[in-house]
């Protein structure tokens, strides 16, 4: 009954937890996997270059983000149907983000109300969209988020259709139903004959016309700052910014939707060198030790944020296990700045990592 002493082991607790489709359908990427593994490959590839002899007695690992003084750089991605994890759902992983001061980006996919996740602790929280074919969905959900103290909107850009995901189509994957849509549209009952129940879902319902035109529709209907998820190209960044986008997320979606899709890690120099300050550039996918995180800050990111690693948590040892998993993530970072010896996050520079790229220079 001893607890988990990192991420992995929580990966397997969580495994034995939950059934084979809900393990597979929170474990999974798209197609071959490819930039699935590569999510978490990539930071292994990246080595740490420590200083040494420095009085690291005091560690700070707080940020600012947005105007927002935090803690850690150590975020909550959205992830959808924390039901499916366990049945207190979004709450549990509110509840527990809020004990460790740490901000959550709420899924539009969730299992709980918008109303009951903001009434249930006082935490800062984001909300994440996607847009609709019908967009007075999406329209009345920002509002809805906007009125219950939602910090901002992070517009995932990575998914104008689903990704292809083999083990949800063979295991004819059937999501809890979005509790925040009931009562905007018929949660009719889907034919899963060909694919996943979700994949037809996403397929009547995502609207894949979404466009940059779409962000000044998002802007028009809403006073928060807007922050892009899914980008991994300079190309994309530079429009990003141009768009009046508050913030950028590195993100292939924990390799969910396009699969060779370049591992995040890899891409968020990047992005970094050609926002040039202008945004906070924040990065996710295959975030699994506190080491991760002094890689993608030395490399130019703002905050990180970790999807499945809470889910494990909260799957394995519910709302206790969600915490568990982020403080865990918060003393190995620690830790790392203590021994490469950086007392700031200010103090994690460019220089206290070997990249690939930098071993063939
Ligand atoms: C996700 N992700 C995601 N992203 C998003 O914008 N909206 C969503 O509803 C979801 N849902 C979702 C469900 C599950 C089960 C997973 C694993 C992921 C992607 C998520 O925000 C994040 O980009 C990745 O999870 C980061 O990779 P890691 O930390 O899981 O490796």
């Amino acid at each position: 009954n001893n607890l988990p002493v990192n991420i992995c082991e929580y990966q397997e607790l969580a495994k034995k937890a939950l059934p084979k489709m809900h393990y597979d359908y929170i474990n999974g990427g798209a197609e071959d996997e490819h930039t699935l593994r590569d999510n978490i490959a990539a930071y292994g590839r990246i080595l740490l270059r420590p200083r040494v002899l420095v009085d690291v007695s005091n560690i700070d690992m707080s940020i600012n983000l947005l105007g927002y003084d935090m803690p850690s750089p150590i975020i909550v991605a959205p992830t959808g149907s924390h039901k499916l994890a366990n049945p207190e759902g979004e709450v549990a992983t509110a509840r527990a983000a809020a004990a460790c001061n740490t901000l959550m980006v709420l899924s539009f996919s969730a299992s709980c109300k918008i109303e009951e996740v903001a009434s249930s602790c006082n935490a800062i929280r984001f909300y994440q969209l996607y847009v609709f074919k019908n967009r007075d969905i999406s329209a009345t959900l920002v509002q809805r988020a906007e009125s219950h103290g939602f910090k901002a909107i992070v517009l995932t850009v990575d998914t104008p259709m689903l990704g292809r995901r083999e083990a949800d189509i063979r295991n004819k994957m059937v999501a809890p139903a979005n509790a925040n849509l009931e009562g905007l549209m018929p949660i009719d009952d889907l034919d899963t004959t060909d694919g996943s129940k979700l994949e037809k879902y996403a397929r009547d319902t995502l609207d894949p016309s979404l466009s940059w035109k779409d962000v000044e529709w998002l802007k028009s209907i809403t006073s928060l700052p807007i922050l892009l998820k899914g980008i991994v190209t300079a190309e994309d960044a530079r429009k990003a910014v141009e768009a009046g986008a508050a913030g950028i997320i590195v993100s292939n979606h924990g390799a969910r939707q396009l699969d060779y899709a370049p591992a995040t890690i890899s891409a968020l120099e990047e992005v970094v060198k050609a926002v040039a300050g202008a945004v906070p550039v924040l990065v996710d996918g295959g975030v699994r030790r506190g080491t991760d995180v002094l890689k993608a800050l030395a490399l130019g990111a703002r905050a990180v944020m970790v999807g499945r690693p809470v889910l494990y948590g909260l799957a394995a040892r519910g709302q206790a296990g969600a915490k568990h998993v982020i403080e865990m993530l918060n003393r190995e970072l620690e830790l790392a700045m203590a021994l490469c010896g950086c007392r700031s996050v200010a103090e994690i520079t460019r220089d206290r990592v070997q990249t690939e790229g930098d071993r063939f220079r």
